[in-house]
Parts: C-alpha cells; sequence; structure tokens
C-alpha cells in the first residue's frame, strides 16, 4: 500500500477543502476515509483504493466545484502522481456511483465502492448526521423545521437536487433512509444504532417544539 500518496492526498484534501463549511467539509472527508478503514478491514478488498476513493470521494461534489462526472479535481490529483491508469478509472468509477441521488441512487459494481459508499452514508447519519444535516440546512437559510410543509417521498435527482424543504423533513426525504441502503454487515451494524439516536432525537425534537416538558 502506497502510504507516501495516501499521506500526501490528506494533506491535499485539507488544502482543497479549506473554504467549506458546509458540512461538507475536510474532517468529513477523514471521517469518511477512517469509517472506510474500519469497514475494509472486514473485508476482502484492495485496501489502497477504499483509501483513495475515501479520501477523493468528494474532491469534485458539486457544492465545491463545477467540474462533475469528469472529476477534474481527483483525476488531476492522482495523474500529478503517477498512479496507474486503470486504478484511476476504477476509483472514478466509485466516485461516480457512491453519491445520494434520491430514488436514481446507484449501488456500486465493486467491493471497494460498497465500501466508501458504506462510510459516506455513516457519515450523514448518527449525531454527526444530526449536526452536519443543520450546519448544511444554516448554510442555505432553511427554517429548522416547518410543520405546516410536509416531506416529499420517492424524489429522483434532479427533484432532490431543487429541493428546498426544511432540516426535518430532510430527515425523512434522505437520512431515515440510509440505514436499509447499506451494503455491508460492518456497516448495517453501525447504522442500526445511528439510527435509532436520530429517532430518539426527532422524539425528543418534536415534544419540546410542542412545549412539552
Ligand atoms: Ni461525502
Amino acid at each position: 500500500m502506497n502510504e507516501i500518496l495516501i499521506n500526501k492526498t490528506i494533506e491535499k484534501a485539507q488544502k482543497i477543502f479549506e473554504n467549506e463549511f458546509s458540512g461538507h467539509d475536510f474532517w468529513h472527508t477523514l471521517r469518511v476515509y477512517n469509517t472506510a478503514k474500519t469497514i475494509a478491514k472486514k473485508e476482502k478488498c484492495d485496501m489502497e483504493i477504499v483509501c483513495l476513493a475515501a479520501l477523493l470521494h468528494d474532491f469534485d461534489d458539486v457544492k465545491i466545484t463545477n467540474s462533475t462526472t469528469e472529476l477534474e479535481n481527483a483525476t488531476k490529483w492522482l495523474n500529478e502522481n503517477n498512479y496507474a491508469p486503470e486504478r484511476i478509472n476504477w476509483i472514478k468509477e466509485i466516485i461516480n456511483t457512491i453519491s445520494f441521488k434520491g430514488i436514481d441512487t446507484k449501488v456500486p459494481k465493486t467491493i471497494e465502492g460498497k465500501i466508501v459508499q458504506d462510510a459516506d452514508r455513516l457519515d450523514a447519519i448518527g449525531a454527526i448526521g444530526i449536526a452536519r444535516t443543520f450546519a448544511y440546512g444554516g448554510s442555505k437559510g432553511r427554517e429548522l423545521w416547518n410543520p405546516n410543509k410536509h416531506y416529499i417521498d420517492g424524489m429522483n435527482e434532479e427533484e432532490y437536487r431543487k429541493n428546498n424543504g426544511n432540516t426535518i423533513n430532510h430527515f425523512y426525504e434522505k437520512l431515515l433512509k440510509l440505514k436499509d441502503m447499506m451494503n455491508t454487515n460492518t456497516a448495517k451494524e453501525i447504522a442500526e444504532h445511528r439510527h435509532h439516536y436520530m429517532e430518539m432525537f426527532l422524539e425528543e425534537f418534536y415534544e419540546e417544539w410542542n412545549g412539552k416538558k
């Protein structure tokens, strides 16, 4: 495993996400990387691909750059470091399939892709998921909740991106669905715990909203 390249990529990520405060930041990338490694240790897989795909998965996120499926930033970085072309393609294929796109979401073909997708999804739920969701909603000027606006089920990619709901609705539109979308058994176990924590949070939130003690 190319530890030097991995460490350099961690440093590069720090620079790429320098001015990003919406919850899609360097720390998100680092958590996905660490969680992906935890899952990968239990699976027969190419650890180096898992690590690099995890570190690079948001280098070209629409919230960060304008480059989309071409994955300019990630590709440029791997090329600059003389990474093997067929392995660059493998990583690009993973990054292009893992993101959440409402009902258009895909399952990655390789175990390495499944692991990174699980790690990215795990970071969207639990205590960190709650914190990130409110941070992101705040950055978009969204209400915490609006009891008069019901959430929308079964959105496609475009509807999902354009949707400008409130943050509590986002739990029902995305976060509470993620538990059943995990690929690996390790991620399923972790997700179970984090899902339960979010349910408790919502219960408490509504009680406080309605003025109960
Ligand atoms: Ni991500």
